[in-house]
């Protein structure tokens, strides 16, 4: 039976850019959502930017911005991001929209109604200078117990002690250097220790929804077990009231009656959710309500990291609960990811920067084929590691599966005409791809995208040896003087080759969507993009092969970490390098060259496409990472510095043949500016510098 499903994504703060953690999310979640659909479900798939919060306020007065286009500004390269990896929501809204202030205000409302929110006097540190309450990441001071200086007011990094903010020793606002002092604001909390929550809470946790499917993973059950108690007696939940409220000044939104307080930003960030699903049905026409109905069937998963376990397994569905709203059918949990086993770190080089990878070419398909590989129903950090993503793209993706169409569609369009054959009884082998199909599609649905691969590239590698054993290249000789029997079973060999092939385009399909939506309307011409349904009709002509994928060059795995971060910043962002004698510069090859013209690359927002004369009779083209510095225009004819005797680099936008010298901070988030060294007067283009 069809299935309706509404999935969301943890909506990413809107003062940064999406980091490789975002792209894993979202990339978990669209192979889910597209082989949710494959299988005729209708899947609502939204996101929003998580709008509010003291620090999006804070970062934005201190660019001289409002926080509204600080966030714009965000929201506007989200798409690069998200068309880039072929990741496919339906909407994507902002927590800072009139359907969520209207939504936030009547959930707290009912809950207001329905005695679940109480207003006490809290004391905290505010700062007199700053004229604001102070969240704790703004204060600091020294650990009450090591002394060490400088310490955030929660807990100290150098001897780990736990602590409140009231406990450090000279404690300073790190926005003014103010001390801050204590004052008394009344805020509002939702009872979470009602015993109605606690109860609702136990059987929410533990419970299931729809055909009996756990809503959450056992490993989420188990810490929801640690904060709610097992229900025994003795183990009581110790579960505290929720402070949901924030003073003036806020970027967020006001609560209803309650003049200068505002909602904690956790408060209205999920919140978003509804509000973005809200924005997408009056644009579709469809009845927001009506599909969110607490007794209807729609099914509502939400796909997070394990650091926001809490908010969705406890607050969440409480919200949702005692407002008398629709409660969450699933929670999908997945860990962090690490690089070569660590922790991503700037400073030792190994930070992914999903734009970068773009940028350098590398195929987005790689990435959702190797995540895919990684990725299971556990909360389990997904390490990327760079040799094994090399091996998996090229030995499996394109060795195995690819090079299934490329070495079977040639004999087909050679000798046949693109006619597809099979000999004799093709039950056995429908019955084989129906088999592996179902197994692959009910792995994905359990989000064991692991072991749908491995039963992938098994299944491709059946075909390869069968395809081998026949020695299809043997048949093939002597062609002219070749029997019909001997045609028919050269042509049965590859159309079964090719049946297979297509059974597996079926099965990635919703891992490479780009790829196997060209499989289907190029190469069979079957089709705009497969359901699962698919896999068993074979295919019964084939256009000629064209080329299908790109296999990993290592160099771009080396491009793709930004290079590390300096530990001493000098004014220009790091120390002078290692010494160097007078034969490793005169390695470098520094030539005059001349900006013959220059352009924007489409699909690019930090290159120029320069033709440079290096007074060689000839043009060179260089790419140049400029674009935000200078405007094509103003280069057309001036001269520069080029190396000219760097190795060629095949760039997503064509080749580079050299590198034209600019001056910059090493560190690319301190923006100091791009300078192109222009030579003194009289140079001419070819020179060289020494
Ligand atoms: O942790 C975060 O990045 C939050 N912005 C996630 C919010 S998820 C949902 F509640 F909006
Ligand atoms: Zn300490």
């Amino acid at each position: 039976m069809s299935r309706t499903i509404f999935v969301t994504t943890a909506l990413p703060y809107a003062n940064g850019s999406f980091h490789i953690g975002h792209i894993m999310e979202y990339i978990q979640a669209d192979i889910w959502v597209r082989s949710m659909r494959m299988a005729g479900n209708t899947v609502h798939f939204v996101g929003a930017d998580d709008a509010h919060g003291a620090p999006i306020m804070l970062k934005a007065e201190a660019e001289g911005i409002t926080p509204q286009e600080l966030v714009a500004r965000y929201a506007a390269e989200r798409p690069k991001y998200l068309n880039g990896f072929h990741i496919c929501f339906d909407h994507w809204h902002s927590t800072d929209s009139p359907e969520n202030v209207e939504l936030s205000q009547s959930i707290y409302k009912s809950l207001k109604s329905a005695g679940f929110i109480e207003s006490r006097s809290v004391e905290q540190f505010y700062d007199p200078v700053k004229g604001m309450f102070l969240p704790d990441r703004y204060i600091k001071g020294e650990c009450p117990k090591c002394h060490a200086k400088d310490q955030y007011g929660d807990s100290c990094e150098s001897c780990g002690a736990v602590y409140t903010p009231t406990d450090l020793i000279e404690p300073y606002s790190t926005l003014t250097q103010a001390r801050p002092v204590l004052k008394s604001s009344e805020h509002f909390f939702f009872k979470l220790s009602d015993p109605r929550c606690v109860e609702f809470l136990q059987e929410w946790t533990t419970g299931t929804h729809a055909e009996g499917r756990k809503r959450l993973q056992n490993e989420v059950i188990a810490k929801t077990r640690e904060w709610l108690g097992t229900g025994e007696e003795g183990s009581e939940a110790k579960l505290n009231d929720w402070d949901i409220s924030r003073d003036a000044p806020y970027f967020g939104i006001e609560i209803p009656d309650a003049p200068g307080k505002y909602f904690y930003v956790w408060l209205d960030a999920p919140v978003g959710y509804l509000a973005s699903l809200k924005a997408y049905c009056k644009q579709k026409g469809m009845d927001f309500d009506a599909l969110l109905d607490p007794n209807g069937d729609t099914e509502q998963v939400h796909f997070i990291g394990k650091d926001i376990v809490y908010f969705h397994a406890l607050f969440w569905p409480a919200m949702l609960k005692f407002s008398g709203r629709k409660t969450p059918d699933a929670l999908h949990v997945h860990g962090f990811i690490t690089v070569s086993g660590e922790k991503m770190s700037k400073s030792r080089g190994t930070g992914i920067s999903p734009l970068r990878y773009l940028d350098i070419g590398m195929d987005p398909e790689w990435l959702r084929y190797y995540m895919a590989a990684k990725l299971n129903a556990h909360v389990e950090d997904v390490d990327f590691n760079p040799d094994d993503f090399i091996a998996r793209v090229n030995s499996d993706l394109v060795g195995k599966y690819v090079n299934i169409a490329s070495r079977a569609a040639n004999f087909i369009t050679r000798h046949f005409d693109g006619k597809l054959g099979y000999q004799g009884d093709t039950q056995a082998l429908q019955a084989d791809i129906q088999k592996v199909t179902d197994e692959v599609r009910a792995d994905f649905e359990a989000r064991e995208y692991g072991r749908a691969v491995r039963r992938i590239m098994a299944y491709a590698d059946t075909i390869n040896q069968a395809f081998d054993a026949a020695q299809p290249w043997v048949m093939a000789k002597g062609w002219a003087d070749a029997s019909d029997e001997q045609k028919a079973a050269l042509q049965d060999i590859c159309s079964r080759a090719l049946a297979g092939f297509k059974a597996l385009s079926v099965m990635l399909t919703p891992v490479l969507p780009a790829l196997t939506a060209r499989v289907a309307s190029e190469l069979f011409q079957d089709g705009e993009s497969y359901t699962w349904d698919d896999a068993v009709k074979l295919p019964v002509h084939i256009e000629k092969f064209k080329h299908l994928m790109q296999r990993v060059e290592p160099k771009m795995l080396d491009d793709l970490f930004e290079p590390p971060a300096v530990e001493a910043p000098t004014p220009g962002g790091e120390p002078i390098a290692d010494t160097i004698d007078i034969k490793d510069f005169a390695k470098l090859d520094l030539r005059i060259a001349k900006i013959v013209s220059c352009d924007e690359v489409e699909g690019s927002d930090k290159l120029l496409r320069l033709q440079l004369d290096v007074g060689e009779g000839r043009l060179r083209q260089v790419f140049s990472g400029i674009k935000s510095a200078y405007k094509p225009e103003d280069l057309v004819n001036k001269l520069t510095v080029v190396v000219a005797n760097l190795a060629p680099r095949k760039m997503r936008f064509g080749v580079s043949e050299g590198m034209v010298l600019a001056a910059s901070h090493a560190d690319e988030k301190v923006d100091a500016g791009i300078y192109i060294l222009e030579p003194w007067a009289g140079a001419q283009p070819g020179m060289r510098i020494s």
